[in-house]
């Protein structure tokens, strides 16, 4: 199946990065991403013999599984139901009509963040799937979530079910967990292709993600890496520090790299900007332990 876009709005996500990225993976007919978020690079190229997509967030992970394994009845949780029997208090779907998917709205969005409780995998996968959508940024740690929704930025609820649909069949046979990386990489089969993007060296990470990385697990994940180097394939995207460059001396490949990228304003957000759109660079290290010809990167030395 040829590459679509992550179902999900994903802080530190790679989708403006995925060009470079592909253009830096080797052949594989095994591919594992130990911390996938929204999983940009896994979307965006094609299935291989094997996937595995592991993020230590279960909550996070439950959704994939809801979406791969129920995705007709996460679409149905999320509209008015024809029998009217809904989760949802009335007040809040009674202007939409029978069948239609549930508005994006604030309101909404507080009821899911601060009162619903879900009473099963579904509910909580509908939950974080409506907040994802409408949340700023998608950032989805409780303290720094809010609405932050456009009707012109944003994936409207209209177009939800199919994107639900087509991330489905894209899951379909993918291997599903959420546990800590090291668990995955020591486990790796022989020759996979890993693609590694930890959170940040150099971060207040806490704010996005719902697990703290500190600079232990940074440590952790070095020794990891350099003793299953020899049997994997490994691709790491880190930010681009003097720490992470000394950590990762002994890496055959370094790159730096850097992409542009837009923030869509959306209509409704705490920190609203009169500029719309506006453009970035991002600027990381990209390393291998392999090597690959390609037009868009810059060796260093
Ligand atoms: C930079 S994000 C990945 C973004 C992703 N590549 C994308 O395109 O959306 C880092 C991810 O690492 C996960 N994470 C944090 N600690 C972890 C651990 N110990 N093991 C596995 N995943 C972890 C976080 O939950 C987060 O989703």
């Amino acid at each position: 199946m040829a590459g679509i876009n992550s179902p999900f709005r994903y802080a530190g996500g790679k989708f403006y990065a995925r060009k470079q990225i592909l253009s830096h993976i080797p052949v594989h007919s095994s591919y594992i991403e130990p911390f996938a978020g929204g999983a940009s690079i896994f979307f965006a190229k094609e299935k291989v013999k094997e996937n595995w997509i592991n993020d230590i967030d279960s909550e996070l992970i439950n959704v994939y599984k809801v979406i791969r394994d129920f995705p007709q009845q996460l679409i149905e949780f999320l509209k008015r139901p024809i029998n009217n029997v809904c989760a949802i208090p009335q007040e809040f779907v009674q202007d939409v009509r029978v069948g239609d998917m549930l508005p994006a709205s604030k309101q909404l969005h507080h009821y899911f963040k601060n009162s619903f409780s879900p009473k099963n995998d579904l509910e909580r996968a509908a939950r974080w799937f409506y907040l994802n959508r409408t949340s700023y940024s998608g950032i989805m740690n409780f303290q720094n979530m809010y609405f932050g929704y456009g009707d012109k930025y944003s994936m409207q609820p209209k177009n939800w079910p199919r994107n639900i649909l087509r991330t489905s069949e894209k899951l379909q046979n993918v291997k599903l967990t959420d546990w800590d990386f090291e668990l995955v990489i020591d486990q790796a089969q022989d020759q996979a292709l890993v693609f590694l993007d930890p959170p940040y060296f150099n971060a207040d990470q806490d704010k996005f993600y719902n697990c703290s990385f500190s600079k232990q697990d940074h440590f952790r994940l070095e020794k990891c890496i350099n003793r299953n180097q020899d049997r994997l394939s490994i691709f790491i995207t880190y930010d681009n520090t003097p720490e992470i460059k000394a950590l990762y001396s002994w890496m055959p490949m370094m790159f730096d790299t850097e992409w542009n990228y837009c923030i869509q304003r959306t209509d409704d957000q705490k920190f609203r900007s009169n500029r719309k759109g506006e453009r970035y660079k991002g600027q990381e290290l990209f390393l291998m332990n392999y090597s690959i010809e390609s037009d868009y990167a810059r060796l260093l030395v």
